[in-house]
């Protein structure tokens, strides 16, 4: 394997971005968000259709920011160390087209807060996820006081804040955080099989749908629909009489 943090690999259309850091369960310190953020840079000018996020290894997706580097820190250095892990994060959910955790172990802390940036989850039968940095004495500080109220709503974020348990892959499937639980070795399969049937929609409605979509959570509903009107109005246009006129015609739409 690579001594690369993070490998980007593409196969068509479809990414895959590995947090590659296996003997420290993929933790991430400022050198991992620094190869994140450049990683993701890279694949934002490549433009492919759905993007697959991964942690290298057999037991981890991410175990969470760097307790060793965090122990070292002063106030100061953490807050410049979660405004990066937050700067990072924030453009990966930004990204114009869709992003798949594919939760393959541990997704802790940071880990956790790194999946709820991507758009949906799939874990594998392995997976636990949580925000135990009340154990260690802080807060998160990835997002994930806001990213997890909004995916899992705000009672049961704030019990699984303030307790900093750690749960399985059925509970996560329970609450919605994942979509779906595969066995391990049948994950990045799942992940890849799902990425193809958005390979064969609208790139543009696809990108349409995500903007609104994450711009629309943080505003009240009538503005939200607004955007929405708005996204749609901009739909109209090749990929739309395309898939409108396959449907038409009777034929698959190729959406190039
Ligand atoms: N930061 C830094 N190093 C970490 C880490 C983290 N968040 N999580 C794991 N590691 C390192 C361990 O220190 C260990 O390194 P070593 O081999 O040099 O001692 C290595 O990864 C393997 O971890 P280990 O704890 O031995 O594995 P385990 O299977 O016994 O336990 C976990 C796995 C995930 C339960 C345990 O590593 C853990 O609790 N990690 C911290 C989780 C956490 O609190 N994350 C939130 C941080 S804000």
């Amino acid at each position: 394997m690579s001594d690369e943090l993070v490998l980007l690999s593409h196969d068509d259309d479809v990414s895959t971005l590995t947090i590659n850091r296996p003997d420290a369960l993929n933790a991430l310190n400022a050198s991992v968000l620094e190869a994140l953020d450049g990683a993701i840079e890279r694949c934002a000018e490549r433009g492919p259709r759905c993007l697959i996020v991964t942690g290298a290894g057999e037991k981890a997706f991410v175990a969470g920011a760097d307790i060793a580097a965090m122990s070292k820190m002063d106030g100061a250095q953490g807050r410049d160390f979660a405004r990066l892990g937050q700067r990072v994060l924030a453009s990966l959910e930004a990204l114009p087209f869709p992003v798949i955790a594919a939760v393959n172990g541990f997704a802790l802390g940071g880990g956790t807060e790194l999946a709820l940036a991507c758009d949906f989850i799939y874990a594998s039968d392995k997976a636990k996820f949580g925000q135990p940095e009340v154990k260690l004495g802080i807060i998160p500080g990835f997002g994930g006081t806001q990213r997890l109220a909004r995916r899992v709503g705000p009672g049961l974020a704030r019990e699984l804040i303030y307790t900093g348990r750690m749960i399985g892959h059925e509970e996560a499937l329970r609450i919605g955080l994942a979509n779906a639980v595969v066995p391990r070795r049948e994950l990045l399969d799942k992940a890849r099989e799902v990425a193809a049937e958005i390979v064969a929609v609208s790139p543009r409605a696809v990108a349409g749908a995500k903007d609104v979509m994450n711009a629309g959570a943080h505003l009240a509903l009538d503005a939200a629909v607004e955007l929405e009107a708005e996204a749609f109005a901009d739909c109209f246009g090749p990929e739309q009489h395309e898939g409108m006129g396959a449907f038409l015609e009777k034929r698959p739409p190729k959406f190039k």
